[in-house]
Parts: structure tokens; C-alpha cells; sequence
């Protein structure tokens, strides 16, 4: 929530009493730090498929419930009318629409649903050894979800032009983009061995058990840290 609160600190939020929230998740770690900046007056849609989790609960204790609503629905289709909120935002949700077309398609109905979107998201890029050790393990989550569930869940970071591009196609006109160093941890990439396993034998198996222990050492001699965020503002024309 910490990483979500830099982030967010570093949006243009001002002016954005109405805001879309698209892939809130279960733990409403950007929900939380949203409906801080929104103030008294603001209110998040938090729209999500399916993984509600401890959201309620959370939202609840923060004593900022009366600030958020959440909606159960797929963003490709959001129950929203067109522009009826200031700003939507996706933060680190990209990786989790399962491919470009999801991106493209959720993007295009944030933009109908509002005027200005935001997209964050980590970037593949490590300047530390313990952003290295990040981007190892995470990077091998894809392969290992594919292979294991046959959905492409947290998919591989895209870069800053990448996502801008998807922007783009979504039919966005990117007002800036930007880099952030959010210069905390980041120990969630992690995940255990035996999901690894579960791939059926062959290659891509061993290469990926072989690639899980790499990364495990790197993560032990250097501990992991968030990568750079890449940050995407645009409007409708
Ligand atoms: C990485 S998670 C949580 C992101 C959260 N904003 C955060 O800051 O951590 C992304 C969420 O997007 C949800 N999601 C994926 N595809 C979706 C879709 N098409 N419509 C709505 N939610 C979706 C997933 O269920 C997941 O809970």
C-alpha cells in the first residue's frame, strides 16, 4: 500500500472527485490510498471481476467505506455511462488482463467511461541487484501460471513506450509519461517451488525449475526491491 501511495502521490488526481478504479483487487491496496487523495468529497468506483478477498473488511477499517463503492463486473464492459467519472486508473492491474487485446479493450472502456485515464505499471527494467532479483522471480510467474492453469496470469512487465502504445490503440492521446523510483521492497513476486513443479516434465519444465533457483539465490544474497513504475496519462481526443 506503501508503493501504491508513492505512486499515487505522483498522479494528477487534483480535480478528480469521481474516479474509476479498474482491477481493485483483493487487499484494495491502491483503493485505500485513492480514496485518501480523493478527500471527503471524492468517490472510487472500484470495479472488479472476481477476487474480493478481504476488500470489504479492509475498506471497512480504513473508516473511509462511505468513499468507495465496489462493482463486480469484467472492465471490458463497464456498467458505467459514458464520461460519468473525472479519472480512471489501473495501477498494476495491466498484468493481470491476461494479454494486449484485454489492455486495448479495458483501456478503450476507461476512456469512455471517463475523460483522462491513468495506467501504472512495474517496468522491466533493474538499475539494483535486488531489482534484478525482483524482475528474475516475477519474470517467471507467466510461464509458470500458463503452463500450470492455462491462463497467462501476471504477464511480463511491458515498457513505458509499450504501454503508451497500447494507449494509443486503445484510442488515448497520451498527455505524459514518467518513471518512477518507488525505492521500497518488494518480496510479493515470490512464489514456491512446487508451483514450478507442477509444470509437466519436458524443457521448459527444467529450464523453468533451473531459472526458480537462480532466482531464489539472487533473492536471498540481495533481497528484492521494487522495480521502476512506468506511469501513463492520456485523454479521449
Ligand atoms: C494485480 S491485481 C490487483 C491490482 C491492484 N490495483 C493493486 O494495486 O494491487 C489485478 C486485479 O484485476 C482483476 N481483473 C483482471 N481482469 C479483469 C477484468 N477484465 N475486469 C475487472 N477486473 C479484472 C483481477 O481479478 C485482479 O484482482
Amino acid at each position: 500500500m506503501l508503493e501504491r501511495f508513492e505512486v499515487l502521490r505522483n498522479a494528477p488526481l487534483d480535480h478528480s472527485p469521481a474516479i474509476l478504479e479498474v482491477g481493485s483487487g483483493p487487499h484494495a491496496v491502491s483503493t485505500i490510498p485513492l480514496a485518501y487523495f480523493a478527500g471527503s468529497g471524492g468517490r472510487i468506483v472500484a470495479a472488479e471481476r472476481s477476487r474480493w478477498g478481504n476488500f470489504r473488511s479492509i475498506v471497512a477499517d480504513s473508516g473511509m467505506g462511505d468513499r468507495i463503492r465496489p462493482v463486480t463486473c469484467d472492465a471490458r464492459r463497464l456498467p458505467l455511462r459514458d464520461r460519468s467519472v473525472d479519472l480512471a486508473v489501473c495501477v498494476h492491474g495491466i498484468r493481470s488482463l491476461r494479454g494486449e487485446e484485454n489492455i486495448v479493450a479495458v483501456v478503450r472502456e476507461m476512456l469512455r467511461v471517463s475523460t483522462r485515464v491513468l495506467v501504472a505499471e512495474s517496468l522491466p527494467i533493474a538499475r539494483t541487484g535486488a531489482q534484478r532479483a525482483h524482475l528474475a522471480m516475477y519474470d517467471l510467474r507467466e510461464k509458470v501460471f500458463s503452463a500450470t492453469s492455462g491462463v497467462p496470469d501476471d504477464l511480463r512487465y511491458a515498457s513505458l513506450d509499450r504501454l503508451a502504445s497500447l494507449v494509443e490503440t486503445a484510442g488515448g492521446v497520451v498527455e505524459s509519461t514518467k518513471t518512477l523510483e518507488v525505492d521500497l521492497p518488494h518480496f510479493l513476486a515470490h512464489f514456491p517451488r512446487a508451483l514450478a513443479e507442477a509444470v509437466p516434465p519436458g524443457d521448459l519444465r527444467e529450464s523453468l525449475l533451473h531459472r526458480w533457483d537462480e532466482a531464489d539465490e539472487m533473492r536471498r544474497r540481495t533481497g528484492t526491491d521494487h522495480p521502476p513504475v512506468g506511469m501513463v496519462v492520456a485523454s479521449r481526443p
